[in-house]
C-alpha cells in the first residue's frame, strides 16, 4: 500500500475547483477504484458516473491528468510512483456535477442521422453478403459511446459559438458547432459503407452533418478505447465519397454519361424547407 495525492476538481454549472485528497492506493488498482475510496472515506458527495468496471459501458469517462481517459481502463501503475494524478470532467460537455457531464448534446445527434434502410431480402429470404464488407462496418459498432473523440476533437471544443450552458468546469465554457462529431462520423460511415443499407446520406453528410469540417489530425483515434479506426476508416473515405459526389469532374461526368442520378440536396433542401440550423444548444 503507498500514499497517492489526487487532485479532483469539484464543482458544478457555476464554477468550482480542485481539491486535493491523500490516500492509499492497493497493488492492482485502477483510477477508478482510489476515485470510489475518497468516495467511501473523505468526500462522500462526490459525483461521478460507472457501471462496468470494465471498459464497456463508456460511463467513466474523464479527463485525467489532462487526457482524455476511461478511469476504469487506467492502471495506478502506469503513472510515476510520485506523480499527482488530476482528475476533472470532459472539457466539452457542460459539467452538472463533480466529475459528471451531461453529454445529451450527442443523444440529439444521433437522432438526426437518418435510420437504416435496408434493401429486400433475396428471392429465397435471406440476406446474402461479402465478409469483408461485414468487417468494415463490424469495426464501428465497437463503440461504447463513451464521448472520449467528440471531447477531444477541437472542432466541438473551440468552434463556433459558446454553448448556452457551460459556463463552468475546468476547461470554461464549452462550445458547439455544425460538425456532428467523431463519434458519429463513424456511426454514420457504419451505414452509409453497410452492404445491405439503400439510403444516401451523402448530401447530409455534406451539408448538416459537417464532415468538411474534420481537418483530420487523428486526435479522436489516438484516445479512442477500443481503438477503431475513427479517421482513417470512417472520416476520410466519408470524405472520399462526398469529393467524388460534388467536386470530382470526371466522376459527375461519368454519371451523366451512364444517366445514374445522385442526390446533391438534402432531404430537407429536395422538400423546399431550409436546411435545418445546425443546434448549438448545449445540452438538449
Ligand atoms: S480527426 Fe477530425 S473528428 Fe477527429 S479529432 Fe481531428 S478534427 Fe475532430
Ligand atoms: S468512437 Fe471510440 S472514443 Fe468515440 S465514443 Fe466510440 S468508443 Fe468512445
Ligand atoms: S465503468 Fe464502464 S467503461 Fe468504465
Amino acid at each position: 500500500m503507498a500514499k497517492r495525492v489526487f487532485k479532483v476538481w469539484r464543482g458544478n454549472l457555476k464554477g468550482g475547483d480542485f481539491t486535493t485528497f491523500e490516500t492509499d492506493v492497493d497493488p492492482g488498482m485502477v483510477v477508478l477504484d482510489v476515485l470510489h475510496r475518497i468516495q467511501a472515506q473523505q468526500a462522500n458527495d462526490l459525483a461521478l458516473r460507472w457501471n462496468c468496471k470494465a471498459g464497456k459501458c463508456g460511463s467513466c469517462s474523464m479527463e485525467i491528468n489532462g487526457k482524455p481517459r476511461l478511469a476504469c481502463m487506467t492502471r495506478m501503475n502506469s503513472f510515476a510512483e510520485d506523480a499527482t494524478i488530476t482528475c476533472q470532467p470532459l472539457k466539452t460537455f457542460p459539467v452538472m456535477k463533480d466529475l459528471v457531464t451531461d453529454v445529451s448534446w450527442n443523444y440529439a445527434q444521433n437522432k438526426k442521422i437518418p435510420r437504416f434502410k435496408p434493401r429486400p431480402r433475396d428471392a429465397d429470404g435471406t440476406y446474402r453478403m461479402y465478409q469483408e464488407d461485414v468487417d468494415r462496418v463490424q469495426e464501428f459498432r465497437k463503440c461504447i459511446e463513451c464521448y472520449l473523440c467528440q471531447d477531444v476533437c477541437h472542432v466541438l471544443r473551440d468552434r463556433e459559438k459558446p454553448a448556452q450552458h457551460a459556463k463552468a468546469g475546468p476547461g470554461g465554457a464549452s462550445t458547439r458547432g455544425a460538425f456532428v462529431g467523431p463519434r458519429f462520423m463513424i456511426r454514420l460511415a457504419s451505414l452509409e459503407m453497410h452492404p445491405l443499407d439503400t439510403d444516401d446520406r451523402i448530401p447530409e453528410i455534406r451539408k448538416e452533418f459537417g464532415s468538411g469540417m474534420c481537418n483530420i489530425t487523428r486526435c479522436c483515434t489516438e484516445v479512442c478505447p477500443e481503438h477503431i479506426g475513427i479517421t482513417d476508416n470512417g472520416i476520410i473515405p466519408l470524405k472520399e465519397r462526398v469529393v467524388d459526389r460534388y467536386f470530382d469532374p470526371i466522376a459527375i461526368v461519368g454519371r451523366a454519361l451512364l444517366g445514374i442520378r445522385k442526390r446533391t440536396k438534402t432531404r430537407s433542401e429536395e422538400a423546399g424547407e431550409p436546411a435545418p440550423v445546425p443546434q448549438n444548444k448545449g445540452p438538449g
